[in-house]
């Protein structure tokens, strides 16, 4: 059978496993990257859209970020809109720091192509990926490739970014990871239009009927979202009832109406708080949603994903540059700290701007009288703007 023997073993091709597989190849480091998907598959999965400060500034210095500062959306804040007013926050004015609109298939996109230039391998279209020897220093990746024919890796270290739905995280022995979870009450429904944003930042409304989301990815094209319910489906949203209930929840007293135009893609995504710990086992580390998942209320599930592999990536130079091992050690202890500043985050926007099934009125008080502080209060307002664009690594 044959053997592919590798420094880094990276299991998956989402924005964790391409920007670990990109730092590694900076350094020298000798990555295979293995995929389920198709390469078309994931460069068109439309996900999230906002780049924090560090996630921008870590793209940038290190080479893949020409694209992203030529086509992103800079903004200097975010909008909450309540009591039919929109409230402004202004991040540049707060903190110094601006967000970055950019698709999320526009940053793998970027890592694909400059890891293909670089002649990187990305392995897309595998199956059957089985782990084992994980606890020894022997960890081998068995997998079928595209041609159907079976294959080895043998690496040194495995990196296990393959999603919340990934095989790696399910191989780690029962009662060895300790898991911090949370269901929320309601989904998001996604939509990608064709059809020129209205509001110039990204605006989180609060209103009597649930929350909304406008977002845009480019002059032309929108993303919006509707809280649903958990259970609901596409099948109980056509698009003349998304485009209803998106005015309705975004209504301004001044007037507001949504351009509406044809509808490119439509999801429904559950929402969820999930964390394990410790994020490694033996040869095994895990990143982003292999590891942690937030409601997306905040966007940070894509910026912790990138900001994991990034401590990883400075681990593993440390350790095959020198053979110390201090740095692996200390990842996963590393990375919780900012996963569960986001977790805190992310759970706390979701609960300020949701609408939950059965609140009584002392829970909608205590919702307006947050959103009220966070927009008149300086000391509430920088608390939000440091967390939203991105606190700095090791902070
Ligand atoms: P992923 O992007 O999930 O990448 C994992 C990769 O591993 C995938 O390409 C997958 O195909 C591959 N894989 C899985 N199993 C295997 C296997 N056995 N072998 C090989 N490869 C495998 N965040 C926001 O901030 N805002 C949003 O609006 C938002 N919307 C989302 C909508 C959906 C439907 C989902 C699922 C997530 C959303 N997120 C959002 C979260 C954000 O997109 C993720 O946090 C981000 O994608 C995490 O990156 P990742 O690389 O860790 O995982
Ligand atoms: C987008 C997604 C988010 O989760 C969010 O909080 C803001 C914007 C987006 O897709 O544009």
């Amino acid at each position: 059978m044959e053997v592919i023997r590798t420094q880094v073993a990276i299991v998956g091709a989402g924005p964790a496993g391409l920007m670990l597989a990109h730092l590694l190849q900076r350094s020298g480091i000798d990555a295979v990257v293995l995929e389920a998907r198709s390469r078309q598959y994931v460069e068109q999965r439309v996900r999230a859209g906002v780049l924090e400060h560090p996630t921008v500034q870590l793209l940038c210095d290190t080479g893949v970020g020409d694209r992203l500062q030529r086509e992103g959306l800079q903004h200097r804040g975010i909008c909450l809109r309540f009591d039919r007013v929109d409230h402004h926050l202004d991040f540049v004015a707060l903190t110094g720091r601006s967000i970055t609109v950019y698709g999320q298939q526009e940053v793998v996109k970027d890592l694909i192509a400059a890891r293909l230039a670089a002649g990187g391998p990305i392995l897309f279209d595998v199956g059957n990926v089985r782990l084992s020897g994980l606890d020894t220093d022997e960890p081998v990746i068995a997998f079928t490739g595209r041609d159907g024919v079976e294959r080895v890796v043998r690496p040194a270290v495995v990196a296990g970014c393959d999603g919340f739905h990934g095989v790696c995280r399910p191989q780690v022995p029962g009662g060895y990871l300790q898991a911090f979870e949370r269901e929320y009450p309601f989904a998001w429904l996604g939509i990608l239009a064709k059809a020129a944003p209205v509001q110039a930042e990204v605006t989180y409304a609060y209103s009597d009927r649930g929350f909304a989301l406008a977002s845009m990815r480019s002059p032309e094209i929108s993303r919006l979202y509707l809280q649903v319910g958990p259970d609901e489906t596409l099948d109980a949203w056509p698009d003349g009832r998304i485009w209803e209930e998106l005015n309705a929840r975004l209504a301004l007293d001044q007037g507001f109406a949504l351009n509406e135009g044809p509808v490119l893609e439509r999801s429904i995504t559950a929402m969820r708080s999930f964390v394990v710990e410790p994020m490694r086992y033996g040869r095994l580390f895990l990143a982003g949603d292999a590891a942690h998942i937030v409601p997306p209320t905040g966007a940070k599930g894509m910026n912790l994903a990138v900001a994991d592999v990034a401590v990883l990536a400075e681990a593993l130079e440390r350790y095959f540059a020198t053979g110390a091992t201090d740095l692996l050690d200390g990842y996963s202890e590393r990375c919780l700290r900012r996963v569960w500043r986001a977790e805190h985050f992310s759970w706390w926007m979701t609960s300020m701007l949701h609408l939950t099934p059965g609140a009584d009125a002392f829970e909608r008080r205590l919702q307006l009288s947050q959103l009220r502080y966070v927009t008149s209060s300086e000391a509430a307002a920088i608390s939000l703007a440091e967390n939203y664009v991105g606190l700095p690594y090791g902070a």
